[in-house]
Order: C-alpha cells, then structure tokens, then sequence
C-alpha cells in the first residue's frame, strides 16, 4: 500500500513515544521507507535504538552530533520525505511549529519542509484545551498542517479527557488515506509519446532530430505515479522506460507512431503528444546502402501526417496536449497550433533558451489555453514540468 513511500517521522517528548514504535513498525510493514528523527526529551521515554531496530534506518537527534558527517541533515531530511508526521506532539512542540522556531533538528527539518505534515497532538486534556494550544493548533490548520484529533480515555497522568494519541492503526490509515488522494488519474488512460521519429534514408542512414525523449519519459512516469494506466510510444531515446507502464511500444517512424497511437486513441482519457515527429520523410527509401558515387546526392521529402492534428479531428471526450519546441515567436506559433490541432492545452518552450530543450534535465516552458491563459514557468525540472502537467490534466478529467 505504502510502498517505496518516503515517511519521516518526529517524535516529541511525551509518553506516548512508546506508541509511535508501533505507528513506525506497522508503517515498515506496508512498504514505506521509515526515518526518524527524535528531540532530546523524547528519548528519555523510548531510546533511539528501539527505532532504530524497527525502520533499519539511524535516527536522528541532534542537530550538530555528529560533526564529520555534518551535511546540513535537516535539508537532507527534508527532501527525503514524501510526509511528515510528527507523533506525539507535545504543546511545547505545537507552540514551536506554529511560530516557525527552530532551534533543534526537528523544528529545523520542518522549517525546511514544503510537503504535507500530520501532526498528532498528544497530552493532558487541560493542557491540549488551554486557549494557547488551542490557539497554536488553529494556525497549523491555516497553513495546511493536517491535526490527527487526539481520542478521549485514561491519560497518563490518571485522568480521563481528550488527549490520548490515536491508536496506530488509525495513524496509519490517515496516512494511507493521504497517499491514496495522491492518485489522481487511478481508472485513466493517458498515451504519451516521447523521443524523436526516424525516417530512414536507407538500410543504415536516417534522417533525425535531437530529442532525447527525457520530457516524455518523465511525463509518463509522473501519470503512473498519479496511478493512470500508461501507454509509451517512444520514438529514438536511449532512456529506460520507468516502472509500472502498461504499454510500452517503441517505434522509429511517424507512420508507425501514428499507427500505435491510433490504436490505443479510442480508449484513452488522454493522449499528451511530447514526441518530436519528423514532419518530412524519404519518399522511397533505398532497399540497399546507398553508395558514395555521385557528387550530389538529392532525397526527395514527402510530408508526413500530423498525428496529433488527426487525433485532434477525431477526438470525442479525449484531452488532448501538444508540444511547441520552437526557437522564436514562440506563443504565436504556439497560440496557432492549439487551435489548428484542437488541444487542451499546449506546452510550449524556447529549445534554444538556456536550460531548455532537448538532452538537458530542465524545462524553461509556459502553458497555453483555450481562452487565452497562458501559465508562464521559471526553470524547473523536466520531472516537475510534468507533475504540472499531469496535474492539470487530472483537473479537467476529474471536473
Ligand atoms: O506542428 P508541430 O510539429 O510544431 O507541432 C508539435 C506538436 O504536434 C507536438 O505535440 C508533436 O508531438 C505533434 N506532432 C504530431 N505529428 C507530426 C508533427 C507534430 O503529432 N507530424
């Protein structure tokens, strides 16, 4: 359920520590890949060993320990995880939080932190009514910090009230329940295609382009990670196709990329066109290598068809996204081929820009809409730009 998942856990000062064993041990079972990371006082109630045994990863205490080894743990930590949840938390711990201190590993990491946190409240039930928690509880919820509501029975200290930390199955289901919200094309179809088509000249040459395919990987990958069934039809690219597709065709021309997405266009959601198609093939290809005689050597072009216009002409409910790799009047040429191909929307960028285009790892590019929107974004990562575009497809679908 949970697996490969990223899950950091800060456990403060409070008795019920000895819980969040259970919480980490059941998290370890469901797949996930358990860090945590303790302050001072909660490791006089369970001893870091004990976690450390449990999730086979070293906790995290101090922020300074361990001075070698010094790599600023607290971004490391950070980055690490896909969530954050912080149990128990003590009202000294919710009062830090929500007024940005950071004077310790944890408080630091979170800081740090720009994903989603829990936060489980564990105490005395006069402590946890006090209008000052009440109050540190109240800008957590603003900011977007998920409250794990703490359950009414005996407390620690002998009396009964609310205050007691949720059991750890319950914990667990919360953040099952988030990963769960993370799949936000489950039941989709969406086909990409990625890389550049080859037209042969003859046996052994072709005519190409410089895609490197990496845009469309990534965007396949980020719509199986929102759980779509993907379909990859990759034209010429070194990459490895990512996990968990559920098909993978690798074609070389734009006849047989456009016969693959044909056939898989019917049932799709969505088809997001990032290949780089030739728009000009050789008319006849020769049978065998062409030898080096003449001075001249003249291929005569034919044009190919346009996969994406065609898709665009058929489509019934499918969302369709296209590319616009251009190097000058780039939303011009952009705004024109929305229409012309009846997309969605299209995603267009400067492939001369510096850290856009082709091989590099980093998109510099904008979004164009059917009313005329256009989403201008700084560099980023091919990865991010795709998580944004799967993204904005899953709203549309989901509307
Ligand atoms: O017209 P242009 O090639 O610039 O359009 C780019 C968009 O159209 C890209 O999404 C590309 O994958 C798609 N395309 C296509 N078939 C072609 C040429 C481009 O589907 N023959």
């Amino acid at each position: 359920m949970l697996d490969k998942k990223n899950i950091l856990i800060g456990v403060t000062g409070g008795i019920a520590a000895y819980k969040v064993v259970e919480v980490a041990s059941l998290l370890k079972k469901s797949g996930a890949n358990v860090k945590i990371m303790m302050t001072k006082h909660a490791t006089e109630f369970v001893s870091p060993r004990t976690f450390q045994e449990i999730t086979n990863n070293a906790v995290s205490v101090e922020m300074f320990g361990d001075a070698a080894n010094f790599h600023v743990a607290h971004i490391g930590l950070a980055n690490f995880a896909d969530l954050i949840l912080i149990a128990p938390a003590t009202a000294n711990f919710l009062a830090k939080m929500a007024h940005g201190i950071a004077d310790d590993l944890l408080t630091t990491t979170i800081l740090a932190f720009d994903g989603k946190i829990l936060v489980a409240p564990s105490m005395n039930t006069k402590m946890y009514e006090n209008p000052a928690t009440q109050a540190n509880l109240s800008v957590l919820k603003a900011r977007g910090v998920q409250i794990l509501e703490p359950n009414v029975g005996i407390l620690a200290c002998g009396t009964v009230g609310k205050g007691r930390l949720p059991e750890p199955t319950e914990i667990c289901a919360q953040i099952e329940k988030f990963f769960a919200q993370d799949k936000i094309l489950a039941g989709k179809k969406v086909v990409v295609t990625a890389g550049g088509t080859i037209e042969a000249i003859d046996p052994v040459r072709y005519i190409g382009n410089r895609s490197s395919g990496r845009m469309g990987y990534e965007i396949a990958k980020s719509a199986v990670n929102a759980g779509a069934e993907v379909v990859l039809v990759s034209g010429n690219s070194n990459l490895e196709p990512p996990n968990g597709l559920k098909k993978f065709f690798k074609v070389e021309s734009a006849l047989e990329m456009r016969e693959k997405v044909l056939n898989e266009f019917e049932t799709a959601d969505c088809v997001i066109m990032s290949a780089a198609v030739a728009d000009y093939r050789v008319k006849t290809p020769a049978a065998q290598k062409i030898k080096k005689s003449a001075e001249n050597l003249t291929l005569e072009l034919v044009k190919n068809p346009d996969i994406l216009k065609e898709l665009g002409a058929l489509k019934k409910n499918q969302i369709l996204v296209g590319f616009a790799a251009e190097t000058q009047n780039i939303l011009e040429y952009a705004r024109k081929k929305l229409v012309e191909k009846n997309l969605n929307f299209i995603v267009a960028n400067d492939v001369t820009a510096e850290g856009a285009g082709f091989a590099v790892k980093t998109n510099i590019a904008s979004i164009i809409w059917r009313n005329g929107e256009v989403e201008n974004f700084s560099k980023m990562t091919k990865a991010d730009l795709a998580e944004k575009i799967v993204l904005r497809v899953s709203i549309i679908l989901n509307q």
